[in-house]
Order: C-alpha cells, then structure tokens, then sequence
C-alpha cells in the first residue's frame, strides 16, 4: 500500500513531521519570526530578534538589554580554540573549515549541555567566524571582540576584508545576519542538525553536520552561483543592460536548459520578501552600481520569463537573488565567504531549534530518533 504514496523520492516536499516554535514560511505572506513578518524586524536590532526567536515574543528593553550582556559574556574563543581553527588548513571551500571549526569549538569548549551550548554559540559565532575568513583568505589576523560593540557591529569589527565601504557594510551585513536567521523548521540545513541532535549527537557536533548540509549549491550556496549569474548576465548585455538584453539571456539559458539563480523557491509562492527589502536598501545604496542595475532588471524581467514554463511553481526572485550583488557592490567582493556568512546566521536558528527538539517537545521528553521508512527496491540491471 505504502508503494503507492506520491511521498517516494520526493524530498519528504510538504510532509508535515513536527512543530517549530521559532518561525514558520507562508506560501504567500513569506517568512515570520514568531507572529511578526521578515518586513518588520528586519531593522530591528540582531539582539532583539535572537531573543524573539528564543522565547516566541518580543523581548522588553531591560530582558533584551539582560540577554546582551549575556551574550557579550560568552563572545570571546579560548587562546586554545583561536589556535586550533587558524591551524586548519587553507586550500578548499571556506565551508568545510566552518564544519571544522565548529567541531573543534564544541571538543575544546561545549558544556555538553543543549541550552549552555546554544547560548555559548550564539554568543561566540561572529568570533569563530571572523577567525576563519580571515585565516582562510589570508586578511590578517583577527582583533579580539571590542567589549563596548553590539553583536553584528562587532562582527564587522572584526572581519579583515580589505577596501569595503565599511559604514554600508555594517549595514548590509547585519540585515543580512536578520534575514538568515531562521527559515521554518524543514529547511535541508536546518532539518540536517535536528536529525543529527535526535541521535542525542551534542550541539556543536549537530550544528556542524548542519553547516555541511548549508554548503551545497542548491542551498546555502546558491548565493555564490546567484552572484555568478548576475554576472553572465552583465557580460551579455555587453554594458548595455536593458530589458530585452536581460530577456534574450534567460531565454538563451532555457533553451540551453542551463538553470536559473536566485529564482524560485521550495514553499514560498511569491517574491521572498527578504528578497524585497534587499532590493529596497540596494536601490538606496548603490542605484548606479552596474551589477545592481543588471540585478533590478533580473527581478523585473525573469518572473515574466519563467511564468511561461507552466512546470514552475514560482518564478520569483529569493534571498539569493540580490544577497551577493549588495555586498559585492559594498566591496566585499569574496564570494565564497557568502555561505560562511550564511552559516554565521542560520546556525544560530539551528541552535535554538535543536534546544526545542531536545529539552521542550512532547512534554519535555523530546522528540524521537529519526527513523524514516525506505522501502526495498532492487537496483535495474
Ligand atoms: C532557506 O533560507 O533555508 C532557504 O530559503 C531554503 C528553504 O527554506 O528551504
């Protein structure tokens, strides 16, 4: 009987398997942190919104200010950590040092305690993250977390990336922090920790299983081949970007059925809205800024193209769409960082549901190892 469901080999696509109390993604309205829309927090302070996530409701200035502290606490690695992760390797993707680095944190310094490590890793991420672009592309040795900065201005701090228009990178870079925060609880990097931490696997060695999940192309990195895309296009045009450019170049790669970046999404049945408000601060920014130009004609002229294909469910733009080509317009032109910085956020998402998972579902006995059903079936010869 159970052969004939239409749930085979299809990704477990809309299959309901539990409850996630952080956020939810709705097919028309986008993302929620709790009951509040992506629009509305988005310039809220990261602090703010790591607390909502959290607890499910928005923090008062004093537990917000409470929670801070707490963070600032933890932030700094051990000298014995620092030593560990800048004596990784540096050849390969940044991504598989970030899986790495995770692990070498939770062996030097996890608690074994889900609550304990998941506040111990938000607090120390950006730290752990900054080490690691910066070991890992050769900028310099980091500076240690400044006491007196916020979170995301700290991160900043600390990141050594040369020549960027560092104010607007501030910016870009703690809205992009906001957006990546949390996405439901089926996302495949998200699901991917939850599954290992159901083995009773502890949190840092959960989240870094997570990170690979994130790395590849059709998730995390397709921020990285979005930008590469905005680029193709740029070169077609031929410093001509108009809509009929745009449009000869999408409909050159159907035809060659090559695939098309940063459109399109699993669940989302409209324009991602953390795609919106990063069109919004691009258009603010950097209205001039070629690649910007190339990625605004994208998003007006691809949903137009793609809707002609009645197999795509939604021909809209994602996070991804415009993600690389703000900070590339801010100076940080090191696209393989873009995942890492993915990472930086989304873990902290993971974190938080994992701690759900483990210490609050059913009645606090948490949820059960997962175990789907594969059904036997030979290989053809
Ligand atoms: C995400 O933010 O994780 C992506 O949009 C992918 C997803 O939700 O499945």
């Amino acid at each position: 009987m159970i052969e004939k469901l239409n749930t085979l080999e299809t990704g477990l696509r809309g299959i309901p398997v539990g409850y996630c109390p952080t956020s939810y993604v709705d097919p028309e309205k986008g993302l929620f942190y709790g009951e509040y829309p992506i629009r509305e927090v988005a310039f809220w302070e990261p602090e703010e919104v790591l607390y909502l996530l959290i607890h499910g409701e928005r923090g008062s200035q004093t537990e917000v200010k409470e929670f801070s502290a707490q963070l600032k606490k933890e932030e700094v690695l051990s000298k014995e950590s620092i030593r560990a992760i800048e004596g990784l390797p540096k050849q390969g993707d940044p991504m598989k040092l970030f899986s790495a680095a995770l692990l070498l944190l939770g062996t030097l310094e996890g608690k074994g305690d889900y609550r304990a490590d998941c506040i111990a890793l938000i607090a120390k991420i950006p730290h752990l993250t900054a080490i690691l672009i910066n070991h890992h592309g050769g900028f310099g040795r980091t500076p240690s977390p400044d006491k007196n900065l916020s979170y995301m201005d700290n991160f900043v701090h600390m990141l050594r990336i040369p020549n960027t228009d560092s104010e607007r990178l501030r910016k870009i870079l703690t809205l992009y922090n906001i957006l990546h925060y949390d996405h439901g609880g089926g996302n495949l990097s998200t699901f991917v920790g939850k599954a290992v931490a159901s083995g009773l696997e502890d949190l840092f060695g959960s989240i870094a299983a997570a990170m690979s999940a994130l790395a590849g192309p059709r998730h995390g990195k397709a921020n990285q081949e979005s930008l590469h895309f905005v680029k193709q296009a740029f070169d077609a045009c031929k410093g001509d970007g108009n809509e009929e450019n745009i449009e000869a170049f999408l409909r050159e790669k159907i035809f060659n059925k090559e695939l098309i970046f940063g459109f399109g999404h699993a669940v989302l049945r409209v324009e991602d809205p953390r795609a919106t408000v990063q069109y919004e601060l691009a258009e603010k920014l950097y209205p001039d800024h070629p690649l910007v130009k190339i990625a605004l004609l994208l998003r007006k002229v691809g949903p137009r193209v793609l809707k002609e294909n009645p197999k795509i469910s939604n021909p809209y733009p994602n996070v991804d769409a415009i993600s690389g080509t703000l900070l590339t317009a801010a100076g940080f032109t090191q696209n393989v960082y873009y995942t890492p910085l993915f990472g930086l956020s989304r873990s902290c998402g993971i974190a938080i549901q994992i701690v759900y998972e483990r210490c609050y579902a059913r009645e606090g006995r948490g949820t059960p190892i997962v175990r789907p059903k594969y059904i036997y079936k030979p290989y053809k010869r």
